[in-house]
């Protein structure tokens, strides 16, 4: 099959971890017969300066008229003193929006190899994490409206909390499938003892539960649920939560992983398609030095040969390969304790395409 997917490799970091990746991809396409092919795009701080804006439209057409999309890290200090309205960032949101990437999932598992970078008491974790924060994408505060006016204590500024019912169902049920071939639990969190959208929330949820007998459903207001993923981690299978929450929760989640440049991301749309990305930044401060870890993005590629592709067996090959990586002893800086060798981008990937070649 011949796949076509959307490159950005956007800044910082993003071009040197999306390097690996498509050598990985390409390794891949090799071992089981698929053609990727990829058609580089500009999204982010790079695009403002060769195009003037941080998303531009023939960035998103492309992304459109392709099978997925593939992010490195958009963003960095260059562009920090913009507005708001034009930072790199922006070409985030945008390109959610105007694919309708509503589905954010956010894997935060601790590597067995990597426990000890879990900042948590190892009793906390034992027997490893694998939690899965499904984050509502396109709708919530982030996309309400907005805005600046003037009234009796001078200026104020708003945005609005918003959600439909089609919106929290069909979240919901991307947490409740999730579940099912997982744990089969879903932890819904909200602020329904405050907030108005999130009592609709915690109904629709409850709603859709009905339809998925075997999964446990229990809801958490959010200050609850920070306080519990660093109290006990474990007991957390899928948790499906608003635009906001879910931004929060998933930094959270990978910060108690300790190992945020392992984690991938895929955010879907209906039907198949999705972007796939790493979960940390750009990382402006390593980036060009050959030092940043491209599994992250690599395991992000997994993830897009997963869901949107469909090639299980391809997937779980590239989560192997990272394993034997790490399980061989090898570590990128972000990842190896004090005085441990490390290894650089390039050789990363070398020794990722190697195990997925079958090569010691
Ligand atoms: C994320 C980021 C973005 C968000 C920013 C950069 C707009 O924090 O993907 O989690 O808030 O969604
Ligand atoms: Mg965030």
């Amino acid at each position: 099959m011949n796949y076509k997917i959307a490159v950005i490799p956007g800044d910082g970091i993003g071009p040197e971890v999306i390097g690996q990746t498509l050598r990985v991809l390409d390794e891949i396409g090799k071992k089981y017969g698929h053609e990727f092919e990829y058609t580089e795009v500009p999204a982010g701080g790079n695009a403002i300066d060769s195009e003037g804006e941080c998303l531009p439209q023939k960035t998103v057409e492309i992304c459109k008229s392709s099978d997925a999309v593939l992010l490195g890290a958009v963003g960095g200090p260059k562009w920090d003193h913009l507005p708001g309205s034009e930072r790199p960032e922006m070409a985030l949101l945008g390109l959610r929006s105007a694919l309708g990437l509503f589905a954010n999932l956010r894997p935060a598992m601790l590597f067995e190899e990597l426990a000890d970078a879990c900042p948590l008491k190892p009793e906390l974790v034992s027997g490893g994490l694998d939690i899965v924060v499904v984050r509502e994408l396109t709708g919530g505060i982030y996309f309400g409206e907005k805005g600046i006016v003037e009234d009796e204590n001078g200026t104020a500024a708003y945005d609005i909390e918003k959600y439909s019912e089609m919106e929290v169902r069909r979240i919901a049920k991307v947490a409740f499938d999730m579940a099912m071939k997982r744990g089969k639990k879903v932890t819904s969190v909200d602020k329904a003892n405050v907030l108005e959208s999130s009592r609709l929330w915690r109904r629709v949820v409850t709603e859709v539960a009905a339809d998925y007998p075997e999964v446990e459903l229990n809801h958490f207001y959010v200050d609850n649920a920070a306080m519990q993923l660093v109290r006990g981690p474990k007991q957390f299978d899928v948790i499906v939560t608003s635009n906001i929450f879910g931004d929060i929760l998933s930094d959270e989640a990978s910060q108690v992983t300790g190992s945020i440049g392992m984690l991938p991301s895929a955010s879907l749309a209906t039907g198949n398609f999705g972007m796939y990305e790493p979960v940390h930044g750009s990382a402006p401060d390593i980036a060009g030095q050959d030092l940043a870890n491209p599994m992250a993005t690599i395991l992000s590629a997994a993830m897009m040969l997963r869901y949107t592709f469909g090639l299980l067996e391809a997937a779980d090959d590239i989560e192997a390969a990272v394993q034997k990586v790490l399980a061989d002893g090898y570590r990128t800086a972000d990842i190896a304790k004090a005085g441990e060798p490390v290894i650089g981008t390039k050789e990363c990937g070398d020794l990722i395409v190697a195990a997925v070649r079958g090569e010691a």
